[in-house]
């Protein structure tokens, strides 16, 4: 049986907007893309919103639904009682076009910033050897369909604007720290994450994992592991005395760039935010 439902969407640009009120019908099995497209058909023929699959897989239609970063097309109507208000927003993090409908540039430009698959230069295509266990372990973040959620809710960059330059995000962090796992990768992909992307923001909170669509453990699985990655290497005592022999040859080379290297990183790099060290959860 259907119902009338109160929505609340909001109607802008980016010049400014507000809620606007919507009394409209929803039939059982609904999810919210299908009220949104009703009242673009009934109601507010100029609305704008952003979809394609409606099955959930293009990642799309990413909005907030009663403040909680959702896929419009995976949130049944079932979730609400029939007398509750359904408010609709665009994704708060990145800049509103029109509606729902969000510039999210910002993650294109991330996913430029990551160097691409680095195998040795002398391995020839189908000289290529992997295990099997090398093949299944970033399968789980394969499965991302880049609908910018996590990217999105990370307090990060959603409360702190001025980090969005020094930090990729947890969905292109997961990516450096897949790249990391690939055993024919040769890059220093600890030293990229660190130094190029921002992993030292990251204090796993874990928010990015809770609201990804495809149930990815993109904290415990890739962004914790890549920060004791990073650890290791910081404070292995081998590390430490190959630093001391060659920081000559080593300072020489940054004179050159100016960058700074990971081994540079004291335990103290200056930063509040930059947490080397694994904290607890929430820290
Ligand atoms: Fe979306 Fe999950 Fe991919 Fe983030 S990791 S972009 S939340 S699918
Ligand atoms: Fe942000 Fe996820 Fe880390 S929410 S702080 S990237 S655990
Ligand atoms: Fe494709 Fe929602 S329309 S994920």
């Amino acid at each position: 049986m259907g119902y009338q439902a109160h929505f609340k969407v909001w109607r802008g640009d980016d010049t400014g907007g507000d809620l606007q009120d919507f009394h409209v019908e929803v039939n059982e099995g609904e999810v919210v893309l299908d009220i949104i497209h009703r009242l673009q058909a009934t109601q507010a023929g100029d609305m704008a919103v952003r979809w394609n699959c409606k099955a959930g897989k293009c990642g799309s239609c990413s909005a907030e639904v009663n403040g909680r970063p959702r896929l419009m097309c995976m949130t049944r109507m079932s979730t609400f009682t029939e007398d509750e208000i359904v408010t609709v927003t665009p994704l708060r993090t990145f800049p509103v076009i029109r509606d729902l409908v969000t510039d999210v540039e910002f993650n294109y430009v991330k996913a430029r910033e990551i160097a691409s698959f680095a195998p040795p230069e002398d391995l020839a295509p189908g000289e290529y050897r992997m295990s099997q266990v090398d093949v299944e372990r970033p399968q789980e973040f394969r499965k991302c369909i880049e609908c910018y959620l996590c990217q999105n809710t990370c307090h990060v960059v959603r409360d702190h604007e001025e980090n969005k330059a020094e930090f990729a995000g947890p969905r292109y962090l997961m990516r450096v720290a897949e790249l990391d796992m690939h055993p024919l990768d040769v890059r220093n992909r600890k030293e990229d994450a660190q130094e190029d992307h921002g992993l030292g923001y990251c204090n796993i909170t874990k928010c990015c994992t809770e609201v990804c669509p495809e149930h990815i453990k993109i904290t415990d699985n890739s962004l914790i592991p890549m920060k004791e990655r990073v650890v290791d290497r910081k404070y292995d005592p081998l590390v430490w005395l190959g630093r001391k022999i060659f920081k000559r040859e080593d300072l020489e080379q940054r004179g050159a760039t100016g960058k700074r290297s990971l081994d540079d990183a004291g335990p103290d790099n200056g930063s509040p935010l930059r947490a080397d060290s694994i904290g607890p959860v929430g820290s």
